[in-house]
């Protein structure tokens, strides 16, 4: 019995020690004053422990070394991260050293870690430290990039950084100029496609981390501007309408009983009901059909409909299709 009291009072004693230190302040907030000892070595074995329980299976981690995949990651990056961990060559700003815990420089950041540790990072963001989350949920899959790019330091073979510095059409350019595969190309589209598309990343309509941090580094006054100067292609003529041969362009054209036909929608500029696909990058259509066809996308109830039932070879071979077709 009186083991019990002393424990009540003890308790008792600590809560009343702990609400002391949260209603006076006595907790000293000051990031120049650091942690008492042992309080870093416990955060950061929180931190290693914590991630290494969450980060997805080594088997889930995709191919890593298409140079488009890691220059896009850079891209990515260079507006993103830099600012914090300084990139290779480019030290960080004396304001970000002096941040509690202190970001460390990218070279050094990325040397304790695997790719899938890495991507839980940078999915997640770390709790308390100033290392944010991704922008979006749901597009793990764009998250791989960055981490492309960090393996790529790791291994010594990472191209530049874009300068953080650029502005207007020149930043757009930095991935929509130099990089294929998952970046897409404009040039393609009409100009009120892409502007609505501007919007969508801007709201979170359309989720991506990527864009919506590009959407967010530009003036949204610009956004008219800028999809005016993307879209530079004058209208190419339909091949929809040329005979084709193949599984691509028989899907594309008549569709199957789950699946409706893709030209219905996608014929060219003239239809005005979905964007051009001929010509599009392979990789980029990949990557948005498994989107839709998954739910990731629903921002257009008719295009989530038509992707429902694809399967993954139908989403293989279409994408390849409307890649080749119109180049
Ligand atoms: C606002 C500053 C800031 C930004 C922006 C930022 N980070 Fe961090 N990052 C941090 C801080 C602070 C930590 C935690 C350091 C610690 O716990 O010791 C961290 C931790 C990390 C780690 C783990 C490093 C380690 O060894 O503990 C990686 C990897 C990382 N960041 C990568 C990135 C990437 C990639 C981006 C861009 C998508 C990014 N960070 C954006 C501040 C930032
Ligand atoms: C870091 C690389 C990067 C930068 C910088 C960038 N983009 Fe993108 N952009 C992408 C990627 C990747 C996608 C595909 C995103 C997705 O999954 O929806 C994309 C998609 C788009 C789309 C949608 C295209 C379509 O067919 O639906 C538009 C429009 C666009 N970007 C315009 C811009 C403009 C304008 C800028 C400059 C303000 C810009 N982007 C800067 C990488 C970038
Ligand atoms: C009923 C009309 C309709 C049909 C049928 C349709 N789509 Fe779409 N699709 C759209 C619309 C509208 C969008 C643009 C949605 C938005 O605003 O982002 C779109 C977007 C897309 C995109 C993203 C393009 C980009 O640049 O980001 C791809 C890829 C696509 N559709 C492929 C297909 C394929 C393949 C089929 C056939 C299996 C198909 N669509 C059938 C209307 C349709």
């Amino acid at each position: 019995m009186r083991g019990l009291t002393t424990l009540a009072l003890l308790a008792g004693l600590g809560l009343g020690g702990a609400a002391a230190v949260v209603g006076f302040g006595l907790f000293n907030v000051s990031a120049q004053v650091g942690h008492l000892p042992g309080v870093t070595w416990v955060l950061h074995t929180t931190f290693r422990n914590s991630v290494s329980l969450r980060a997805p299976a080594d088997d889930e981690v995709p191919p890593l070394s298409d140079p488009d995949l890691v220059s896009l990651g850079a891209g990515h990056y260079a507006t993103a991260c830099a600012m914090c961990h300084g990139a290779p060559g480019e030290p960080r700003s004396a304001t970000a050293r002096s941040m509690l815990p202190a970001p460390p420089p990218i070279t050094e950041a990325v040397a304790h870690w695997e790719a899938n540790e890495l991507h839980w990072i940078i999915q997640n963001g770390a709790k308390m430290t100033g290392m944010p989350a991704w922008p979006v949920e749901k597009r793990e899959d764009e998250v791989w990039a960055v981490v492309a790019f960090l393996v790529a330091i790791k291994g010594g073979t990472a191209p530049d950084v874009p300068s953080p510095t650029l502005t207007g059409t020149a930043y757009c350019q930095s991935c929509h100029g130099d990089i294929g595969g998952p970046v897409p190309r404009l040039d393609i589209q009409p100009a009120d496609y892409l502007e609505a598309q501007l919007d969508a990343y801007l709201t979170g309509k359309r989720p991506s981390g990527i864009m919506a941090q590009a959407a967010t580094h530009v003036p949204e006054n610009s956004f008219a501007e800028l999809a005016a100067y993307f879209s530079s292609k004058p209208a190419a003529p339909v091949p929809g309408l040329v005979p084709e041969e193949g599984l691509g362009a028989a899907l594309a054209a008549q569709g199957t009983r789950d699946v409706p036909a893709c030209l219905a929608c996608h014929g060219g500029q003239e239809t005005g009901k979905g964007p051009r696909l001929f010509g599009q990058n392979e990789a980029y259509l990949v990557s948005q059909l498994t989107l839709w066809r998954n739910g990731v996308l629903s921002h257009d109830a008719l295009m989530a409909a038509a992707a429902r039932e694809l399967t993954d070879k139908e989403i293989t071979t279409l994408s390849r299709y409307f890649a080749s077709v119109g180049r």
